[in-house]
């Protein structure tokens, strides 16, 4: 189904099912511990092996000597894969660096060999008898130097460089003017299952069990990698414990678990130990940022320049933290630059609402220094300088953008017109008390998607799709969808997710998720209704489908009976015609409230109170919708006040390389959520009218604390995290 005009009423708008709050599907798979993980699969023919990956111990250079002898001859020990012997290898289409690395190391805890044994202590131990000899190589690992000799990215989603009037010369005649540089660290996305996969070969077949969000690249970059036939590799993630960015790609378990179970003759099951995570895969680029503002003395803003540097290895991307810039405020003159510096740090890519996160983190501050120079509210400045079209393009307008209206709401449901504009005006006991506010933006992307529904004659319905679900809740609205449609209780839709073998979607990343692949579902149901209508003899253009049966002209079917004969099975995909969605910006919105307390001698944060208004198209579930926007909450809690890989800078890597060292927020650090969706149903988003919501909630918070952080404490933190001694 190509969706070229915006929706129009459709069965979707019944909301029967579709936009109720229900319990997650596959909940009670996950509590009580039968949803099968990659690495636990019991299903893959004969008991597995286990391979332990060796990291290289310098970040740059090449491998002089490896001696394999005393691993080999270990307990237990299988089979010893290297460079040496995995036979010819590629570099996968999404990858920046050799997955199995050697004679050249291109990073930090690269793999450079995996050692197959019996079991995991056996592989572990036989590993560490591994000798190699390196000849190291000086790296660069520090972007604030690197800097200089950075350069515009040729791996860019958008133009480096944009500019609309003269932006120079209004920013010289502002009236107010702002200009200032922000730092975000390297991040890690510690989700909580690793990256892991179990492999087994049938013949030249490959199947492999992994945690992945994208399952159509991940095959072809299998197939890519190993010189295989795309269609010789089946890849299997129908759970996943949390992604964030970092299974949207291929990784090393992946690839390295397919070499080791050739190698061993039987399943082999790679896990990376979560040391490995950090410098093996991949992680979110620090960036420095300046951001430069001019406005009149009536607060509109004249001139609005944002520019960005981060890091990354050769052929990698830059941390786009100029998108959002770019959208969100009116000003007729304009600039935005990026620039990437090369680091021989580990691989930088996506990792939770890539670019306007930490953009966001930037901005957003840079709009509260602004405010307080021109002595107005923050938030009417924000909403004094917002735009019903895009900036850039004016004839261009939002499909639908409610900035203003998610403030209204926010401000009037967090108390907004107690904070005072003065800092350290509020104290309750030894804490001094501020609330901050931040925009939140970040864009609807679409994506084609397909899928396969059958039904049965027992009237149930069946989804596949290789649609993923990285814990946000797609089994849920995916059979809420096809419930929906196909007017059937929830309980007679079954949906069956993540294997290759199934029509591919749109796969999960971007916050394109759910709308993508709901449509791509849509798509395959408007055509088995097409079927049963057929086969009954209905006209399918007026035939009701509700409580099981099919209805019109009189009588009433059981829906199970156009099956009677045999299965019905359809496959459609949703596609999206660029030219009607690029008419308008498609874009979702929200506004952050965020309350702390400062300790007035220690200068320790304690988040208060925190509340997101989203406006970000049609809610398919509010729960799982909730669930995604207070989680990403905590990650923006992190972002603000803890979250920091620390770097080596004389050795190049990733030295808080767990999760005692890594911080994360836990419960102790996050008072009570709330979550408020307006209405934003939007047909020009796709025939379910939603948009993606999940990377929404995380963009905007770190700055709306640290805006909370200054308010309370007079302290203006300009350098992520924002830590007690930077503070004090
Ligand atoms: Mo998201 S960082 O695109 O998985």
């Amino acid at each position: 189904m190509k969706f070229d005009t915006p929706a129009t009423t459709n069965p979707i708008d019944q909301l029967k099912v579709v936009g109720k709050p229900l319990d997650r599907v596959d909940g009670p798979l996950k509590v009580t511990g039968r949803a099968p993980y990659a690495y636990e699969r019991h299903d893959v023919g004969a008991k597995p092996a286990v391979g332990y990956v060796l990291g290289a111990g310098i970040a740059k250079g090449r491998i002089q000597a490896m001696d394999l002898a005393a691993a080999k001859r270990a307990p237990g020990v299988l089979a010893i894969v290297t460079a040496e012997n995995a036979g010819k290898l590629e570099l996968g289409k999404f990858n920046t660096a050799k997955l199995l690395g050697g004679p050249d190391i291109d990073h930090y805890h690269q793999a450079i060999a995996v050692v197959v044994a019996e079991t995991f202590e056996q592989a572990r131990a036989a590993a560490g008898l591994i000798k190699v000899e390196y000849a190291p190589t000086q790296g660069a690992f520090d972007l604030a130097s690197a800097r200089d000799g950075a350069v515009v990215p040729k791996n860019a989603n958008a133009p480096a460089d944009t500019a609309v009037g003269d932006f120079g010369r209004a920013f010289a005649a502002a009236a107010v003017k702002l200009d200032e540089s922000y730092t975000t660290p390297d991040h890690s996305h510690a989700m909580m299952e690793p990256h892991a996969s179990m492999a087994a070969w049938e013949g030249d077949s490959l199947t492999v069990w992994t945690s992945n969000q994208m399952i159509a690249w991940a095959a072809g970059d299998i197939a890519k990698t190993l010189g295989m036939p795309n269609g010789k590799v089946r890849v299997i993630s129908p759970y996943i414990g949390g992604g964030f960015g970092s299974k949207l790609f291929v990784r090393a378990d992946a690839v390295i678990a397919a070499l080791a179970a050739k190698a061993a003759g039987r399943p082999v099951k790679v896990a990376l130990p979560r040391p490995l995570i950090a410098n093996n895969t991949t992680h979110r680029p620090a960036t420095i940022q300046r951001v430069r503002l001019g406005a009149g003395s009536d607060g509109k803003i004249t001139a609005i320049g944002h520019e960005t540097w981060s890091g990354n290895l050769p052929d990698g991307s830059p941390e786009e933290a100029v998108a959002q810039t770019r959208l969100l405020y009116a000003g007729a003159n304009r600039m935005t630059a990026t620039r990437l510096a090369l680091l021989d740090l580990p691989e930088g890519n996506a990792m939770r609402a890539p670019g306007e996160a930490p953009g966001l983190m930037a901005l957003e501050i840079a709009m509260d220094e602004m405010a307080e120079k021109l002595g107005m509210d923050p938030i009417e400045f924000r909403i004094l300088n917002d735009t019903q079209v895009d900036p850039e393009d004016p004839k261009r307008p939002f499909s639908l953008r409610q900035l203003t209206e998610c403030y209204r709401t926010g401000a009037e449901k967090f108390g907004w017109s107690a904070r005072r504009a003065r800092t350290g005006q509020v104290r309750d006991g030894r804490w001094l008390v501020g609330m901050g506010a931040a925009s939140a933006f970040r864009n609807n992307l679409t994506m084609a998607s397909g899928a396969r529904v059958r039904l049965g004659s027992d009237g149930v319905v069946t989804v596949e799709t290789d649609m993923t679900d990285i814990g946000t809740g797609s089994y849920t609205i995916i059979a809420q969808t096809a419930a929906e449609m196909m007017g059937v209780p929830l309980e007679k839709v079954v949906v069956r997710l993540g294997d290759s073998s199934f029509p591919a979607s749109s796969g999960s990343g971007g916050q394109w998720g759910a709308n993508s692949s709901t449509a791509g579902v849509y798509a395959a149901c408007v055509k088995l209704r097409e079927a049963v209508a057929g086969q009954l003899g209905f006209d399918a253009a007026t035939a009701e489908f509700a409580d099981g049966e099919v209805r019109g002209g009189g009588k009433s079917v059981p829906l199970g009976d156009a099956a009677k004969a045999r299965e019905i099975m359809v496959e459609d995909k949703i596609e999206f015609d660029k030219e009607m969605t690029n008419s308008k910006q498609q874009s979702t919105f929200g506004a952050h409230f965020v309350e702390v307390g400062v300790d007035v001698a220690t200068a320790e944060v304690r988040i208060r109170r925190m509340l997101a208004v989203c406006s970000a198209g049609r809610i398919l579930n509010p729960k799982s919708a909730r669930s995604q926007v207070i989680g990403a909450m905590v990650m923006g809690a992190g972002a603000a006040l803890m979250e920091e890989l620390a770097v080596d800078k004389t050795r190049g890597f990733f030295v808080n390389h767990d999760l005692a060292g890594y911080e994360v927020p836990v419960h102790a650090d996050i008072p009570h959520q709330d979550v408020i969706f307006l209405d934003d149903t939007d047909p020009m988003s796709s025939p379910m009218k939603a948009k993606g919501v999940g990377e929404l909630g995380i963009c905007g918070v770190a700055a709306a604390i640290a805006n909370a952080i200054y308010n309370a404490s007079g302290a203006r933190v300009r350098d992520y995290p924002v830590t007690l001694d930077k503070i004090l």
